[in-house]
C-alpha cells in the first residue's frame, strides 16, 4: 500500500511506522522530525547478507555505505547485524570508532582524503583504503612507512559503462572525479605502481558505478568488466587480485510506481557474472563487497512536518509550507528527486489535493515536491514525506540559521531519541 513496509494506517486513520503512531511520535517530540523503524533496518541489512550467503557461499561482505545516514545508533545496529561500513572521511570514520565498529571491515573511499585522514585511518588500522589517484597512492605509501605499517588498498576504477543505455546517475564513466579509468590505461600502470610501492598491499578493485539505479544490467555488465580487468592484470603481471567491490547504487521505492527488484536479485545475478566471467578468464574466485547505502536505510525513514499557511494561488497552485524543508532534505532542490506525502492525521483518507510542499527557508526553491497528490489539508495538520531515511539527515544544513531535527528509531513499543535535535544554542556554539 505505501512505499515501505514499515508504514501503515492504524483505527485512528494515522499513519503508523513500525506500529507506531506517527502523529503521537510528532506530539512526543515535535517537528520536524525524522523518524526510523529499527526493524526494517535489520530487515533489509538480513536480507542482504543472506543474499551473500545464499548465491555467494558467503565468500564476501556486504558494507553499509555511512554515507546515507551516518550516526553512532545506526553504526551500531550495522556492527550488530554483522555488515562492514563505507565511510567517505574522518567525521564518518570517527562516527564508526565511538561504537567501536570493527575497523577490519572498514572501507575508506573519497576522492581527496587528506593527510590527517590518512594517518588516521593508518592509526585506527581501517581494514583497507580505497586509492583514488596516483598522488594519493604516493601519499599514502610514505605516510604508511613513517608508520611502519602496511596499508591495504583497492583501486577505485571507473568500469567506464555507457550511460547511454541506462538513464542514472552516473559515477562510473570516464569524465567523473573519481578513480582511475580503464580505457586509457591509466588504471593498469596504477596497479603496476601499486605492485612496486613501499608498505602497500593491494588487495583489490572498486568500482561504483552510481545510485538509484533500477534493473541489474548495469550491475551485470559493471562486474563483467572488472572481473576482465582482473583476467587483465594476472595476464600483464601474473599478480592475483583478491576482492572486488562492486559499490552500491540499488534503486529504492520513492513513488508507488516504482519497482525495484528484491534486493537478493543483485546479488544473484552478480554472482553468476563473477563465477562464469572468473572461469572464463581463469582467475580465482574474487572475495566481494557490496556497498549498500541507501537502500538499507532510505525505505526506513520518513520525516514528520507540522503544516503551516495555506496559499492557494487561483488557477495557478496551493503552497503549504512545512517547520522544515531543504535544510533536512535538499534533495528535491538539488535533484528535482520525487517523493510520497501523506497527511499523517488523515492517512486513511483518499488524496484529493495537488500541492507543493514549499519549504521555511528564505528561497524559492526550497521545496519538498510539486504537484504532490495529498489528503485535503489544513493548518496544523501533520504531513509525513516517505522514504527519506537516506541522505536526508546525512545531507541535512543549518542553512537560515535552522535547526536539524532529531532522529528518532522506533522499534516495536520502544522509541528512542537517536540524534538530538539542535537548540537555538548549538546554533551559536561555534561563533566567536
Ligand atoms: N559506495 C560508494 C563508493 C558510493 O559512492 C556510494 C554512494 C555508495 C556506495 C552507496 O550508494 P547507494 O547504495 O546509497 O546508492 N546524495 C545522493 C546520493 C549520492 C550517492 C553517493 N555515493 C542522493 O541523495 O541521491
Amino acid at each position: 500500500m505505501f512505499v515501505s513496509d514499515a508504514l501503515n494506517v492504524n483505527q485512528l486513520g494515522h499513519l503508523t511506522i513500525g506500529g507506531r503512531d506517527t502523529v503521537e511520535l510528532a506530539r512526543t517530540f515535535g517537528t520536524p522530525l525524522y523518524v526510523m523503524d529499527e526493524q526494517e533496518i535489520r530487515r533489509s541489512c538480513r536480507s542482504y547478507r543472506k543474499s551473500m550467503e545464499e548465491f555467494y557461499h558467503g565468500h564476501g561482505l556486504v558494507a553499509y555505505a555511512s554515507k546515507a545516514m551516518c550516526c553512532k545508533a545506526i553504526c551500531q545496529i550495522v556492527k550488530e547485524e554483522g555488515l562492514g561500513l563505507d565511510v567517505v572521511s574522518g567525521g564518518e570514520l570517527y562516527t564508526a570508532r565511538q561504537v567501536d565498529f570493527p575497523m577490519e571491515k572498514i572501507f575508506f573511499h573519497g576522492n581527496n582524503k587528506t593527510p590527517e585522514e590518512l594517518m588516521m585511518a593508518l592509526e585506527y588500522e581501517v581494514g583497507h583504503i580505497v586509492v583514488d589517484n596516483l598522488p594519493e597512492l604516493e601519499l599514502l605509501s610514505q605516510l604508511a612507512a613513517s608508520q611502519k605499517k602496511t596499508a591495504h588498498i583497492l583501486f577505485r576504477i571507473k568500469p567506464g559503462i555507457d550511460a547511454h543505455t541506462h538513464n542514472f546517475v552516473r559515477t562510473g564513466q570516464i569524465d567523473s572525479k573519481f578513480g582511475f579509468a580503464l580505457e586509457t590505461g591509466e588504471a593498469m600502470a596504477a596497479v603496476k605502481a601499486a605492485i612496486a610501492a613501499e608498505n602497500i598491499q593491494l588487495d583489490g578493485l572498486h568500482c561504483h558505478i552510481g545510485s538509484q539505479i533500477f534493473g541489474k544490467e548495469p550491475f551485470e555488465l559493471a562486474a563483467k568488466v572488472m572481473v576482465n580487468f582482473i583476467g587483465d592484470i594476472k595476464d600483464a603481471t601474473g599478480y592475483e587480485i583478491k576482492m572486488l567491490n562492486l559499490g552500491g547504487g540499488y534503486g529504492i521505492k520513492y513513488l508507488p510506481e516504482h519497482d525495484p527488484i528484491e534486493y537478493d536479485q543483485y546479488m544473484l545475478s552478480v554472482s553468476e557474472v563473477v563465477k562464469s566471467e572468473c572461469q572464463a578468464r581463469g582467475v580465482q574466485l574474487p572475495f566481494i563487497v557490496m556497498e549498500p547505502g541507501r537502500s538499507i536505510v532510505g525505505p526506513a525513514g520518513i520525516t514528520l512536518y507540522t503544516v503551516g499557511a495555506v496559499k492557494e494561488i487561483p488557477g495557478i497552485r496551493t503552497y503549504i509550507s512545512i517547520d522544515g524543508g531543504m535544510g533536512d532534505n535538499p534533495r528535491y532542490a538539488l535533484y528535482q528527486s520525487e517523493y510520497e506525502a501523506i497527511v499523517a492525521n488523515k492517512a486513511g483518507e483518499p488524496k484529493s489535493m495537488r500541492v507543493t510542499v514549499a519549504g521555511k527557508c528564505c528561497e524559492s526553491g526550497d521545496l519538498i515536491g510539486e504537484g504532490m497528490m495529498i489528503q485535503q489539508v489544513q493548518a496544523g495538520d501533520i504531513l509525513a514525506v516517505l522514504a527519506t531515511g537516506a541522505y536526508n539527515y546525512s545531507m541535512s544544513s543549518n542553512y537560515n540559521r535552522i535547526p536539524k531535527p532529531a532522529v528518532v528509531l522506533v522499534n516495536g513499543e520502544d522509541a528512542r531519541v537517536i540524534v538530538k535535535r539542535e537548540t537555538m544554542e548549538d546554533i551559536v556554539r561555534n561563533d566567536l
